[in-house]
């Protein structure tokens, strides 16, 4: 008995409060994720309210969606904001470079995507240009959005059809600069994005959050350039600083960048072998909050994992630049296990943004181009099982005994990952099994609180490629989980394999 795998959890010492926008997503213009998946388009037989999906917005709206990332990605430093504006008919075209090398016609721009985040209930993150633009473009964008009175842009804006200027509580000063935002040094982009978020003005009452592009996975050196900039130096533009986010993305797959493994048809290896890059994001968020510690202890410039996700060959037989990419239990267990990481981080990381919403990437929806059918895929169910972690107090989870593993790859991958948070008189604990075969029992010692209640649901499937399509859209969704038993100490909990539970405790 002593030795049995337990897990300590202080019901009564909650930590950093979890920020919802943790749970944030990303919309670019590529392939199939505005056109055809958010947009429509006001003539659609598919219903919508004013060209936006309205399928799409209810299930976003049924996880809570928090924020809204646009328009990109690689698309942001290409991409012109007046272009978007005014009649649709008369607005210029231009080309996709970056995807698929397409003609954008830029039906949907920049009171679209204000729109969709009105029907979604979200708050919007709008990425500018840096690579491509210019200081004046991006600081009159701002404008445009945020500005109440008769200033030039404002008065263009209410010549738009939009009196009251909106919010936009964040605003990112380009992508990837090291790669397809510019191909920049560190110190290079560091000092642009100084400049550029100088004339990212606050204006009348409205204050925007200005988040620096960041690293790639491990350059902790980019970090280290942009937290010299934003913690140590004053900024006339604002007293917070240049900064208040740093951003870094990181993509999990089972290859390399010139072949990344198949999205549905994977051996078990190739299962593990995710798992354990997958679980690559705590290193990766530990070395980046290390960082940014020695610089700012006080934790007020936030960590932005703003490109999260699994990045798959595409499907066969679609357009290779539209990353469209089918999603299993095992795209569930990479997003449940990047959670429990961001829970654990909660203090560093102020938001996250997997990559990307519908249609493109690890996708939360997926629509079929000709029937117009929308699936909810495994992951999005990880979203919905999740939203009881929004704004909630992590807490800490410390194991008595060894945790399962399996040698991934020459070295160790602990098979369980476990978080917990607590909100409104309940704790919701997540556990994710990635043991693609066997299950893991483990006694949950819950203590500080009275637990009187517990409810349990599980995401799991018969097999590890399980995915829903429009025939069989439920072949993943949770279902009610009986694995839980009272136990002297609080819980014992079978996990099954491969799958992902959570229990909501009513604490008295
Ligand atoms: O999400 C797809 C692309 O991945 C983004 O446009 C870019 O920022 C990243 O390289």
């Amino acid at each position: 008995m002593s030795d049995q795998l337990t897990a300590v959890i202080d019901l009564d010492l909650p930590g950093a409060t979890i920020s919802r926008h943790v749970y944030g997503h990303f919309a670019e213009h590529l392939g199939r994720c505005i056109y055809g998946g958010f947009w429509v388009g006001e003539d659609s037989p598919i219903p919508n309210v004013r060209g936006i999906r309205s399928d799409v917005v209810d299930a976003l709206r049924a996880i809570s969606i928090p924020n809204l990332r646009w328009p990109g990605g690689c698309f942001a430093d290409d991409y012109h904001w007046r272009d978007g504006i005014g009649p649709r008919d008369q607005r210029p075209r231009m080309v996709n470079s970056h995807w698929g090398d397409v003609v954008e016609d830029n039906s949907f721009g920049t009171h679209e995507f204000m729109d969709l985040c009105e029907l979604l209930g979200a708050e919007p993150y709008v990425n500018g240009n840096v690579g491509s633009g210019t200081v004046r473009e991006m600081s009159e964008w701002v404008e445009y959005l945020t500005r109440g009175d008769d200033s030039p842009m404002s008065s263009l804006r209410r010549a738009n059809g939009r009196d009251e200027p909106w919010k936009v509580p964040f605003f990112g000063i380009g992508n990837e600069p090291w790669g397809c935002g510019g191909n920049m040094s560190a110190e290079h982009y560091t000092d642009l994005a100084r400049q550029y978020a100088t004339y990212i003005r606050n204006h009348g009452g409205h204050t925007v959050d200005k988040i620096a592009a960041g690293a790639n996975a491990d350059d902790y050196a980019w970090t280290e350039a942009l937290m010299k900039v934003s913690a140590k130096l004053g900024c006339g533009c604002d007293p917070r600083g240049f900064f208040q986010h740093v951003s870094m993305h990181y993509y999990t797959m089972s290859g390399d960048w010139a072949d990344k493994g198949a999205a549905t048809s994977f051996t078990t290896d190739e299962w593990y072998l995710t798992m354990k890059r997958a679980r690559r994001i705590e290193e990766l968020v530990r070395g980046h909050a290390n960082v940014m510690d020695a610089y700012d202890p006080d934790a007020r410039i936030g960590l932005v994992v703003d490109e999260w996700g699994t990045w798959w060959n595409v499907e066969e037989g679609t357009n290779p630049g539209f990353l469209y990419q089918q999603n299993t239990l095992r795209d569930a267990l990479v997003a449940s296990t990047h959670f429990d990481t961001f829970h654990r981080y909660a203090r560093r990381i102020s938001m996250a943004n997997i990559a990307q919403t519908v249609n493109v990437l690890q996708a939360m929806i997926l629509t079929d181009p000709d029937s117009g059918a929308l699936v909810l895929t495994p992951t999005y169910h990880v979203f919905e099982m999740n939203t009881g972690h929004h704004d909630a107090g992590s807490l800490d989870v410390r194991f008595k005994g060894d945790l399962p593993t399996r040698t991934v790859d020459g070295s160790a991958l602990a098979t369980l990952s476990v978080s917990a948070s607590t909100k409104d008189g309940t704790a919701l604990v997540s556990l994710s099994n990635m043991d693609a075969e066997t299950p893991t029992t483990l006694v949950l010692d819950l203590r500080g609180r009275e637990v009187t209640d517990v409810a349990g649901r599980v995401l799991t499937a018969g097999t590890l490629h399980a995915h829903n399509t429009p025939d069989q859209p439920d072949a993943v969704a949770p279902t009610a989980f009986e694995g839980a038993r009272p136990h002297a100490r609080g819980l014992e909990v079978e996990v099954p394999a491969h799958s992902y539970v959570t229990l909501t405790l009513t604490l008295a």
